[in-house]
């Protein structure tokens, strides 16, 4: 397929932006079809099975939320056809919600017009790939394989120490705030485990309700109790000959401690509702991010359980105590969301780079999984800015924040978004997800200068 005879479906309830649109991409040698309504979209979608859709994001005139856009989104996805977002002036956070839920990208309106005939064209091409090459297929599946980084000395140190205890089925216990990578640490013990050809279950303490904790780690069989209706198969029999990862291992309620430590001291347990007792065979790996021996001196983690646990004790430290790692994983991010996003190959300006190193990530990992991913969805050029990285406007966010009233929270936000987009209104505007209007608004409100 040639891409300039492609075929693309013009959704806006618009009509003159529909014309514009028209206009525009006949003198590119596209064919164009249109929709004006919601409905119209899924009915010529489904008719014409276009190359390309343009999807406005509001099609009823007195709403902004783009809620409908998104509905429509969804059930275009059977379909497999590219969609563009048109989204309103200031939208941004619309736009990232729409592309994370499937949307191959976005374009402001009013659009500059290069920006959307490239924007059309690499979808297209991105498209033709999926379609021809197997080699693109491959590119996805890298999506799914985790890179391991490990350039810091602690974590050198930590990964040193798992090649040699992997194989070994002594008890691991992994320490570390939130988004250090406990679950991918679990993951990578069990697969430099011997017992990497059986599964890996994980159990998640927190999530358990108290009633079915038994019958959750142990089965139960029909009729054991009065919603037992079929046979069960509990998580020690799943995990027979593999690992079994108790996430959350600080959350296990004290009244189930008991029921827990008997069976890894025994190694012995029931089927509920069976009389035959069963061994386990399974290699046990648990984390958390309490601190275990704070609650057992509040009586609120068994001692006695904690020694079964932590044979084998790792803790991965926090982000921000392993500077050399933050770069290295940054990469490998935006590696993996260029290819999600169907971007070009991005990198990192310097700034950006120094920004990330000063950053004290609260959410870790996963915290910088976040702020890439949006950088990368919101890149404009092939290098992504220390700006992009809306760090300082996360700074603000759950961990800085301190109650205060509203309107003074207000006006601290409205001034710290000026500050990092240096006075420009439009960039500010967008930083906080407010039309130009409103922030003018609140500007004039809070007494803040402003360039005009
Ligand atoms: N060393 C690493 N190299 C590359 N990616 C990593 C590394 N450690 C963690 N990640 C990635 O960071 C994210 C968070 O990791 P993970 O879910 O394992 O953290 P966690 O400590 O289990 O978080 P939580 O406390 O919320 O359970 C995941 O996307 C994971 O793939
Ligand atoms: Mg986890």
């Amino acid at each position: 397929m040639n891409p300039h005879k492609a075929t693309i479906l013009i959704a806006d309830d618009d009509d003159d932006i529909r014309l514009a649109l028209e206009l525009l991409l006949m003198a590119e040698s596209y064919k164009i079809i249109e929709a004006s309504n919601a409905k119209e979209v899924i009915v010529q979608a489904g008719r014409y099975q276009p190359d390309l859709i343009l999807l406005d994001m509001n099609f009823s005139r007195d709403t902004t939320s783009g809620q409908e856009g998104l509905d429509i989104l969804s059930q275009l996805k059977p379909y497999n056809i590219p969609v563009i977002l048109m989204t309103a002036w200031g939208s941004i956070e619309l736009a990232v919600n729409g592309v994370k839920q499937g949307a191959s990208d976005f374009i402001e309106k009013p659009w500059n017009k290069i920006k959307l005939l490239n924007s059309i064209k690499q979808q297209l091409s991105f498209a033709r790939l999926k379609d021809e090459h197997q080699g693109y297929r491959q590119l996805l599946a890298q999506e799914d394989s985790k890179p391991w980084v490990c350039q810091s000395k602690s974590m050198a140190n930590i990964e040193q120490l798992v090649n040699q205890i992997a194989p070994t089925d002594a008890n691991v216990l992994i320490l570390g705030e939130n988004g250090t990578g406990k679950s991918l640490l679990a993951e990578r013990i069990h697969q430099l485990s011997n017992r990497q050809s059986s599964p890996l279950i994980t159990v998640n303490m927190a999530a358990i309700p108290e009633n079915l904790f038994e019958s959750e780690l142990f089965g139960h069989q029909k009729g054991a109790f009065t919603d037992a209706k079929q046979n069960r198969v509990g998580r020690f029999q799943l995990a027979d000959k593999g690992s079994l990862f108790f996430d959350e291992i600080g959350s296990l309620p004290l009244s189930l401690q008991p029921k827990l430590l008997r069976v890894l001291e025994t190694g012995q347990y029931e089927v509920l509702g069976a009389s035959q007792t069963q061994t386990t065979n399974v290699r046990l790996i648990s984390a958390t991010n309490a601190d275990l021996n704070q609650l057992v001196a509040n009586n609120e983690f068994r001692q006695d359980l904690l020694y079964r646990l932590n044979t084998l004790v790792i803790t991965i430290p926090p982000l921000r105590e392993r500077l050399e790692d933050i770069q290295p994983l940054a990469e490998n991010f935006i590696t993996q969301f260029c290819v999600k996003y169907h971007k070009g190959n991005l990198v990192l300006n310097q700034d950006a780079i120094e920004k990330l190193k000063q950053h004290n990530w609260p959410g870790n990992i996963r915290e910088l999984s976040h702020s890439i991913e949006r950088a990368v969805l919101l890149a404009t050029s092939l290098e992504i800015s220390a700006q992009q990285l809306l760090l300082d406007i996360a700074d603000t966010g759950s961990n800085a924040m301190v109650l205060q009233p509203l309107e003074q929270a207000e006006r601290q936000l409205i001034e710290k978004a000026m500050s990092v987009s240096s006075g420009q209104v439009i960039e500010a505007a967008k930083l906080l997800d407010i039309s130009r209007n409103a922030l003018y608004r609140r500007l004039e409100k809070f007494d803040i200068k402003y360039e005009s």
